[in-house]
């Protein structure tokens, strides 16, 4: 594998998640060969815990040495190309690529949207520039549109606890306070489509998601109803796509709670977390023993050291 910005990137998805789980079998050290004394450099541009401890153990457990930088808090970059940078923008994206490049063997970048401009968002571009401009592989760390690596933790997770038959899984949107991006909801799709299981999306009109992501999957506005046989339930909120980066609704009915999971098929639940308790998920749900949310971070590694050790094979 060249990069890893998205599912796109990756040759064969079923054999990457083959991987992760057999990579969570390794006997803890044996590993520390595989980065070959090459570094990793991690640059976030927002807040991480999972994203950034999970993908700093992975690298250490592979044997690489990781720079993590607050890029957030660095000069701030210019990403127009012609740009003339009178303003607050110090150092342009086409600089300090190549300089990080010479640093290190791989970056990775945590970027979020703006939640303003829909097009601009929607072309990724901050990741884009990353990769035009940088001279190593580029693995996305979340960017403005997708978050793959938690995808792929995702697929792990469901696969531990795949039942016999096909499952039924649920993508359900629930309440949040604030405008988030669409990234993790979108990137769950992308992964899911080409898993085995029946997939599911379930959200108040007007969350509709952007159709390259939700082509082929089943939508319904109907959460109780979807819930029914379900084997897992996936929960996230997101804004608005169309109405962009607007809240249309805080409807507390959307929250999971115990009533709505005893409709699914003593289903798991599942969350990439943050999350906010009793807004998104009742404390019962959150704590109880079908909640797979602390399993789903600890999986963040595996799938972080999949990737990487596909990127440093090649
Ligand atoms: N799930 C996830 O990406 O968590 P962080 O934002 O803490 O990295």
């Amino acid at each position: 594998m060249k990069q890893f910005t998205s599912v796109h990137d990756v040759p064969d998805p079923e054999a990457l998640v083959k991987e992760a789980l057999a990579l969570k079998q390794a006997p803890r050290g044996s590993l520390r060969q595989s980065g070959n004394d090459a570094t990793i450099a991690l640059l976030f541009f927002n807040p991480s815990l999972r994203t950034r401890l999970s993908t700093q153990k992975a690298a250490i457990e592979l044997g690489l040495s990781v720079m993590d930088y607050n890029a957030g808090q660095g000069w701030q970059l210019e990403f127009e190309d012609g740009a003339v940078m009178n303003m607050d923008k110090a150092e342009h994206i086409r600089e300090a690529a190549a300089v990080i490049s010479q640093y290190a063997d791989i970056i990775g970048i945590r970027t979020f949207p703006g939640l303003k401009d829909r097009e601009q968002d929607y072309s990724d571009y901050i990741l884009r520039q990353f990769q035009r401009y940088a001279r190593v592989p580029v693995v996305s760390l979340e960017s403005a549109i997708r978050h793959p690596l938690q995808s792929l933790a995702d697929w792990v997770t469901i696969e531990e606890y795949r039942p016999a038959h096909r499952p039924k899984v649920v993508l359900s949107w629930a309440p949040h306070p604030r405008a988030l991006p669409q990234a993790v909801a979108n990137s769950f799709l992308e992964w899911m489509k080409l898993a085995d299981v029946e997939l599911v999306l379930t959200h108040p009109p007007g969350y509709e998601l952007a159709e390259e992501f939700t082509r082929g999957v089943s939508v319904t506005h109907d959460q109780n109803e979807t819930f029914e046989g379900a084997d897992f339930i996936y929960a996230k909120n997101w804004s608005s796509y169309q109405d962009y980066g607007r809240i249309l609704s805080q409807d507390a009915a959307w929250m999971i709670t115990p009533e709505k999971m005893a409709l699914t098929n003593n289903g798991k639940f599942m969350h990439c977390l943050p999350v906010r308790r009793n807004v998104v998920v009742a404390d019962a749900v959150l704590d109880g023993p079908n909640s797979l949310v602390i399993e789903q971070a600890n999986n963040r590694t595996y799938a972080a050291m999949a990737v990487l050790k596909s990127i440093l094979e090649s």
